[in-house]
């Protein structure tokens, strides 16, 4: 049976959307990360722009981003938008990546923040997102089934979920990294708010050790207020396809996958992780694909 494909760009043998520049991606990999910067890294869908926003409230006061502003003015994509964009920020530089660790530009004073999703329910929305992005993909008709042979094999946009994964869960405990599961943003999102100002420093410590600002935080980063104003996350979608924050739950990936994908999920997952720890990221999910199956 013949399946269809996304389409990308190709660049360096790295799969991109077709709308970044390829002159952005190449001069992403040249950018010199500096003391100070923030890095949000991620493997596409995995709960980046909910990372993104609570940075954006903690160094701000506690105060949402305006309808009027888009986060890529705020907390740009390194990939698309290059290294002059990047460098030219205001201090402290707030950078969104899903390269992994080795492709990363690094400072030891650089701080990363990056959150991984179980690799089911991160399959399910990359799908939403793929088929949902026309211009970029051309994936329209594309069907669940189709996007999770590429999904496996690791031929989608920013390549294979494990590889970006274990490359940064080797670095969970560095100094200058927080490692964080959506999963636990959602059962714990206070718990999750307070790491992430921890994490920023002493100044931000302070403005989520205020329960007023921290009820804020909470407010505009929860799924309800993240839903409102979309435009500010990012471009439109064409009408009847699911909206960038559409769902915001752990667990859709049983209305969308077969027991043969949750079986081959699953045997990946533990090649990749077994010995590791990761293999402990997600135990109640994975020990729930392992009955899908
Ligand atoms: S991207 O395109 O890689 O930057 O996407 P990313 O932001 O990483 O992931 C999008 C998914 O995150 C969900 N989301 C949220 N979940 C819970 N709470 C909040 N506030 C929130 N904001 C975004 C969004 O709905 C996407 O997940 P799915 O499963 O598709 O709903």
């Amino acid at each position: 049976m013949k399946r269809r494909k996304p389409s990308y760009t190709m660049h360096d043998g790295f799969r991109m959307p077709r709308g970044f520049p390829v002159e952005g991606f190449a001069s992403a990999l040249q950018y010199q990360a500096q003391p100070g910067d923030v890095f949000i890294a991620t493997y596409p869908k995995c709960g980046t722009t909910w990372a993104q926003h609570i940075v954006y409230m903690i160094l701000n006061g506690g105060e949402a981003l305006p309808p009027e502003r888009s986060v890529s003015e705020v907390f740009p994509h390194l990939e698309e938008v290059g290294k002059e964009t990047v460098a030219a920020l205001a201090e402290p530089r707030l950078i969104k990546t899903h390269l992994p660790f080795a492709m990363t530009p690094y400072h030891r004073e650089a701080k990363y923040i990056y959150v991984a999703r179980n690799p089911f329910d991160c399959a399910v929305s990359f799908y939403h997102h793929t088929r949902g992005f026309v211009k970029h993909y051309d994936f329209a008709e594309g069907t669940f089934d189709d996007f999770f042979e590429c999904f496996l094999t690791g031929e989608v946009d920013f390549g294979d979920y494990f590889d970006n994964l274990m490359s940064w869960y080797e670095h969970k405990d560095d100094d200058n990294a927080l490692f964080l599961t959506y999963e636990q943003m959602k059962a714990n999102p206070a718990k999750a708010v307070a790491a992430i100002g921890l994490f920023l420093g002493p100044g931000a410590a302070r403005v989520v050790q205020d329960s007023n600002t921290l009820e804020r935080i909470l407010h505009h980063s929860s799924f309800e207020s993240m839903r409102k104003d979309q435009q500010r996350w990012s471009s439109e979608r064409p009408h009847g396809m699911p909206e960038f924050v559409r769902k915001g739950t752990v667990g859709d990936w049983v209305s969308h996958f077969s027991g043969d994908q949750a079986r081959r999920l699953v045997e990946k997952f533990s090649q990749r992780t077994r010995g590791t720890g990761a293999d402990e990221l997600w135990p109640d999910i994975v020990e729930a694909a392992r009955h899908w199956a």
